[in-house]
């Protein structure tokens, strides 16, 4: 490259807990990093949400953070990747700019009454074989039901053509691209594939879903490519009039910040949720054991790449929960060290069905339980328990993962904020039956969206460039017997059935 080209991609990464924006040098190596939390507003029980200003605030501000720290302008950067939380719904009116409601998250359990009248009449899986998906509170599509039935004067201002929805990619594009003064409001095939609302075959808006549902198709952001420019910032900020070039849900980025290009590649990433992704290649592969059918990404004019997915709803937010809720550590990496006082759980097993469970079980009756609890156990166990929560649900999608695809994966390659735990990772190895292996760069959700965004500009040329800047970082082999193996999933099995049938319809 010639001195004037510049020399960096940033992502900005808009998560559940977090935004974070990072520079990315040629080799994908990271150059500097800006992160700010943000509210996690619980008004009920079940009902989680996010003040979409406060996020996009956040997110100037880490940019801004992420380029002072590393010294650049707008100059030294070749073009924006965003990725996203996905299936958080924000609704806004276009001629103000702000939100009519708080960002519904994905975890949010409100809407199941609409779940149910929607299944009333042909099932959880009426919308499976267009987009596939179950219905499940997890989408978006019934988020943006429940504001235009509950936000007063939401329904007319939406029929006038004045709001607009979006995942929290769509609402970082609009506003970074210029908001009510000619924002740009697309979104891409992989966040819009978690609305319940796109045909997998088409990459279009269905309009007879969409109509089930009474979503005016004028609040439907336009569904564009993963890797392409939408728009470039604008006037007013920082990295104005740099291209914004990228879009990948989170786990989609994760996948492809791993290099998971190939038809069988997979990753699992450990963050809030764990979320385990099986490259299909160009086909749509429908599950028959749990798992949804998603887009992998979409480079510019080039076929899409689908895959499969088992969403975990409930991992490293498990731990914060010890952290916040309970009290028992001050931190998150504290857990280790309570684990590792106890040689395994004493008996201990937590399902953490806070929003129910997602895959593969799919069931929204369930409710987190705690079981096994005798005069013996102690914190320690209940820490352990915590952390093998999470690899005894990996394995549990890992299984599905296998029997959908008939050739079982032989090592798993890992990302996300949960693998610095090495407990973990030996556990997971252990559950699992197969190595597991850490590259050298574990924001991979980052990573695959500065990977899209730079495509498209030339940034990098092609995938196999991407392919070679993978490293190995760690791997974990398995060591234990197979009987224990099997004693322990059947325990965690039963487990999760104490979970099942929790919520009654008069369940508050
Ligand atoms: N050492 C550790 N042991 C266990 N869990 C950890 C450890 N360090 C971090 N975590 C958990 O990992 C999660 C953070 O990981 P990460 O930053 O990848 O999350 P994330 O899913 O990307 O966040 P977001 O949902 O905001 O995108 C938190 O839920 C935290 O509890
Ligand atoms: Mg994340």
């Amino acid at each position: 490259m010639s001195e004037n080209t510049p020399q960096y991609v940033i992502a900005i990464d808009q998560g559940t807990t977090s935004s974070r924006a990072i520079v990315f040098d040629h080799d994908g190596n990271i150059v500097s990093v800006g992160q700010l939390e943000h509210e996690q507003i619980f008004p009920r029980a079940g009902w989680v949400e996010h003040d979409p200003e406060e996020i996009w605030t956040n997110v100037r501000e880490v940019v801004g953070t992420a380029l002072s720290k590393a010294n650049l302008t707008r100059h030294d950067i070749a073009a924006v990747g965003i990725t996203n939380q996905r299936e958080t719904a924000v609704v806004w009116d276009k001629t103000t700019g702000k939100p009519v409601y708080n960002a519904i998250v994905w975890q949010d359990t409100r809407t199941q009454p609409i779940v149910n009248e929607l299944a009333a009449e042909g099932g959880l899986d009426r919308f499976k074989d267009k987009t596939g998906l179950p219905l499940a509170t997890y989408f978006s599509g019934t988020k943006i039901k429940w504001i235009l039935d509950n936000v007063e004067g939401a329904r007319e201002k939406a029929e006038r053509g004045d709001l607009l929805f979006g995942n929290t990619d769509s609402w970082v594009i609009w506003n970074l691209t210029g908001g009510t003064n000619g924002g740009v409001h697309v979104t891409d095939v992989t966040n819009a594939s978690r609305t319940l609302f796109m045909d997998l075959e088409t990459l279009q808006w269905d309009d007879e879903i969409l109509g089930i549902f009474g979503v005016p198709r004028s609040m439907m952001p336009e569904i564009k490519s993963s890797s392409e420019v939408y728009g470039t910032v604008a006037g007013s900020q920082l990295l104005r009039e740099t291209p914004v070039a990228g879009i990948l849900g989170d786990q989609q980025a994760a996948t492809f910040g791993q290099a998971a290009f190939g038809k069988g590649a997979a990753k699992n990433t450990y963050g809030t949720g764990c979320f385990l992704i099986f490259n299909t290649g160009e086909e749509i592969v429908k599950s028959e054991n749990g798992l949804i059918t998603t887009v992998a990404y979409k480079l510019g004019d080039a076929a899409p790449v689908y895959a499969l997915e088992g969403s975990i709803a409930v991992t490293g937010s498990l731990v914060q929960w010890l952290r916040d809720n309970l009290g028992m550590i001050n931190s998150a990496p504290e857990i280790e060290q309570l684990a590792e006082k106890v040689e395994d759980n004493g008996g201990v097993y937590i399902v953490p069905a806070f929003s129910g469970l997602f895959a593969p079980y799919w069931r929204s009756d369930a409710r987190g339980a705690i079981v096994g609890l005798t005069r013996f156990v102690n914190r320690n166990h209940i820490a352990r328990a915590a952390l093998e929560a999470t690899a005894f649900q990996t394995r549990e999608v890992l299984d599905a993962v296998n029997a959908d695809s008939g050739v079982p994966l032989t090592e798993l390659r890992v990302d996300g904020g949960m693998v610095a735990n090495d407990a973990l990772m030996q556990f997971q190895a252990d559950i699992l039956g197969v190595d597991v292996v850490r590259p050298e760069v574990i924001e991979t959700t980052s990573l695959g969206a500065a990977y899209a965004a730079g495509l498209a500009v030339g940034y990098w040329n092609d995938t196999d460039e991407l392919g070679r800047n993978w490293n190995e970082d760690k791997r974990w082999t398995p060591q234990m017997d197979q009987a224990e193996q099997d004693r322990q999933m059947r325990q965690w099995k039963k487990a999760v059935t104490k979970t099942f049938d929790w919520v009654d319809d008069d369940v508050k």
